[in-house]
């Protein structure tokens, strides 16, 4: 099997690093990649929100299967066209992947669905802001409607803040925004492979969103995740699959527009139950870097079913029962104005702590031929080991054999979980 990849970052590599284990694979192909999936793949040039010129790479180099990482190129349409073109393609349609780049669309869907959620307004002027600021109370949370990079969310108790970031939402071209009750718990990121019709969910995992120690500082893409969530109640992902992946799935379809791909769910067990925080149309970065460090199943056959409606043929995955912890490795002034162009070094020491792979993300080779810092989130470290102490351990250690000025990481990363200190919110007594 020939297996094209879109996409550029650490998700990316860890998806092409996946294919390349696959026996069934014979080549992984990148679109645009970076120097590290350069090592296992060959990279081609190119946008990949470009469908016409991955049409043309897919028929040209006798691509089998298109596997497309980020939001943009679903939200361009990319998946339609190879799939008109005649080609598998493991991402949903434009459409589909409204699901993410609305959170309007997506509330809708839910609330058709039957899926817990927090309860949502959707605001198109200040007025009506005001008024669902109000009603939610603090902690404040504001979404922007439209795809923002990770940057279209803040939760807050500073009302001015939050009337702020909804002011620049509200400003731009069509611009909307939702205002939610805030959901306490917990968070859990679940990816639900789906067909448009079945549904196939892989191990749980955790992401750090916040820049700094003890979830401070700004949102980022991601600082950091790990896998599995021994503290996860047993029965959470057959509850979630049945209350929200199967019947986002089934409305979806209802509507005519199946979603073939992965399902996000991004959840807070709150002291009610899970509810839905955010869908996405695509792999969690970094949390799939984790997950498929320990995904035993070889991965093109199951991207593969789920591209051509087969999933229901597809035997139960096997999973690594040990634990994965991947630790992002930032730039200078990440997340607001990352330095590029530093060099780094110690990538091959880093690997020689035992468990240990690293994944490139903001990475390019400069002139000279030095590998370089090129983007916010630089490199995701991950280490696989008995349990998460030890997988801790051995990201941080290779994390410190990291050579990068400037650079930072989250030194938080698993480390309730690895310390048995994740609670769950306690449910709510009976009325007497
Ligand atoms: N882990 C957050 C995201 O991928 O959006």
């Amino acid at each position: 099997m020939v297996i094209l990849v879109l996409g550029s970052g650490a998700r990316e590599h860890a998806l092409a690093r996946s294919l390349a284990l696959d026996p069934a694979v014979d080549e992984v192909l990148a679109l645009p990649g970076n120097p590290g999936i350069a090592g296992l793949a060959r990279c081609l040039p190119g946008d990949p929100t470009d469908a016409a010129l991955v049409v043309h790479v897919a028929r040209t180099e006798g691509v089998d299967l298109v596997v497309v990482g980020p939001e943009a190129p679903l939200v361009a349409g990319v998946a339609d066209a190879v799939r008109d073109a005649g080609i598998d393609c493991f991402g949903p349609s434009a459409q589909a992947a409204r699901l993410e780049g609305s959170k309007a669309f997506a509330k809708d869907v839910m609330a058709a669905a039957g899926v817990p959620t927090a309860a949502a307004h959707v605001c198109t002027t200040p007025e009506q802001v005001a008024a669902a600021l109000s009603a939610t109370g603090a902690p404040y949370v504001v979404k922007e409607d439209g795809l923002a990079a990770g940057k279209g969310v803040v939760v807050t108790d500073d009302l001015a803040e939050a009337l702020e970031h909804a002011a620049i939402c509200l400003a731009r071209e069509g611009g909307r925004v939702v205002i939610e009750d805030y959901l306490d718990g917990p968070e859990v990121s679940l990816f639900c492979l789906s067909d448009g019709t079945d549904v196939v969910a892989l191990d749980p995992a955790q992401d750090f969103k916040r820049v700094g120690e003890g979830d401070t500082g700004p949102n980022t893409g991601g600082m950091g995740a790990y896998s599995p969530l021994a503290w996860a109640p047993e029965d959470l992902v057959p509850e979630v699959l049945a209350q929200v992946a199967r019947p986002t799935i089934a409305e979806m379809s209802a509507r005519g527009m199946p979603f073939a791909g992965v399902l996000y769910v991004g959840l807070a067990l709150t002291s009610t139950g899970p509810r839905v925080v955010e869908f996405n149309a695509r792999f969690g970065d970094p949390e799939t870097q984790t997950v498929l460090a320990r995904l035993r199943t070889p991965l093109a056959g199951v991207l593969r079913a789920a591209a051509r409606g087969e999933l229901a043929t597809l035997p139960p995955l096997e999973w690594d029962p040990r634990s994965a912890v991947n630790v992002v490795v930032a730039a200078e002034h990440y997340p607001a104005t990352p330095t590029t162009g530093d060099a780094i070094g110690g990538i091959e020491r880093a690997e020689e702590v035992e468990g240990v792979h690293v994944l490139h993300a903001g990475t390019a080779t400069d002139e000279t031929g030095t590998l370089v810092s090129a983007g916010g989130r630089v490199l995701s470290v991950v280490a696989v080991a008995d349990d998460l102490p030890r997988a801790r351990d051995a990201a941080y250690a290779a994390v410190g054999r990291i050579d990068l000025r400037g650079s930072h990481t989250r030194p938080d990363i698993a480390l309730a979980a690895a310390q048995g200190g994740v609670d769950l919110p306690d449910e709510p007594r009976a009325e007497a």
